[in-house]
């Protein structure tokens, strides 16, 4: 039976990639956030999954803006890192699990969740740039096959926080009904407080954020209980994206144990934090 050992949730603003590209971990503006990074990334050196599943969504780079699905899923042998304007990033194409992508493809229609079937897919940074803060040197390949699963909260109406931690609740019982003995990671991306364009770009919301971070642990129904509009108002309009983190925790354990998050301002012009759970029980004292 098919466990879910961890989950990350990370940002996934695309300087955060460019800034690894380019070695500027070091440098005083990015120095603070990849620090903050390196007690989770300790971890997950240690506990390394068969397979991941990144939850993300696509900024129109692999999906036309004219077509987009409310979800979808990757089933793929492999997909290919997109080219955002300025070649593509050095990092490997990612190996996919088609077996596994299409054992919960089925749970979830059959669940009632109609996901759009990704057949090929180039994968842009909402997908690569978590994928380097779990592992900045990936080598010649990722540490394991990675499933793309898409959702849109770039175009109203976006899918509400609520159906995110439904679907989420589905895909852990469709994980936990694969025969296979294999450990499963999810990474829940996107977020916190941002906004690109028009009157409030710029706009971050500290104290949003910290409720979030807080409640995405322990109290997760407080965050399905926010309407779009709340997300957009008091997270920005591309702070929506923070709805894909339910979809992870969705798929967890009522309680797991955090072990380690950060937040950090500015990340370009965003707020950016990681917050790593471990899904396992814990040992009886
Ligand atoms: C930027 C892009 C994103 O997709 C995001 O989530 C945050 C920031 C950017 O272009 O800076
Ligand atoms: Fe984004």
């Amino acid at each position: 039976m098919a466990e879910v050992i961890w989950g990350l949730a990370t940002s996934h603003v695309p300087s955060i990639g460019a800034a690894m590209d380019r070695g500027k971990t070091e440098d005083p503006n990015w120095k603070g956030l990849f620090d903050g990074y390196a007690p989770a990334r300790a971890w997950l050196a240690e506990h390394k999954p068969d397979v991941a599943i990144v939850i993300y969504n696509d900024h129109a780079n692999g999906i036309d803006l004219d077509i987009v699905p409310t979800f979808g899923i990757g089933t793929a042998e492999r997909y290919q890192v997109a080219d955002e304007g300025f070649g593509k990033r050095p990092v490997p194409d990612v190996v996919g699990d088609p077996d596994l992508s299409l054992h919960l493809l089925e749970q979830l229609v059959d669940e009632g969740f109609d996901l759009t079937v990704f057949q090929e897919l180039d994968v842009d940074h909402g997908f690569t740039v978590p994928l380097s803060v779990w592992t900045p040197d990936p080598g010649e390949a990722w540490p394991c096959p990675v499933i793309p699963l898409l959702v849109n909260v770039i175009q109203y109406p976006q899918p509400t926080a609520a159906r995110c931690y439904a679907l989420g609740q589905a895909l852990g019982r469709a994980i936990a009904a694969y025969p296979e003995d294999v450990k499963v990671a999810i990474l829940g991306t996107g977020g916190m407080s941002h906004q690109l364009a028009g009157a409030r770009a710029g706009f971050i919301n500290p104290d949003f954020d910290a409720m979030f971070l807080e409640a995405i642990e322990k109290d997760p129904a407080k965050l399905t209980a926010l309407s779009r509009e709340d997300y957009i108002r008091e997270a920005g309009s591309e702070g929506i994206e923070m709805i894909m983190w339910l979809i992870m925790r969705g798929a967890m354990n009522d309680q797991v144990t955090k072990v380690h998050s950060h937040y950090f301002v500015p990340a370009s012009n965003t707020a950016a934090a990681i917050a790593l759970f471990d899904n396992r029980e814990p040992e009886p004292a």
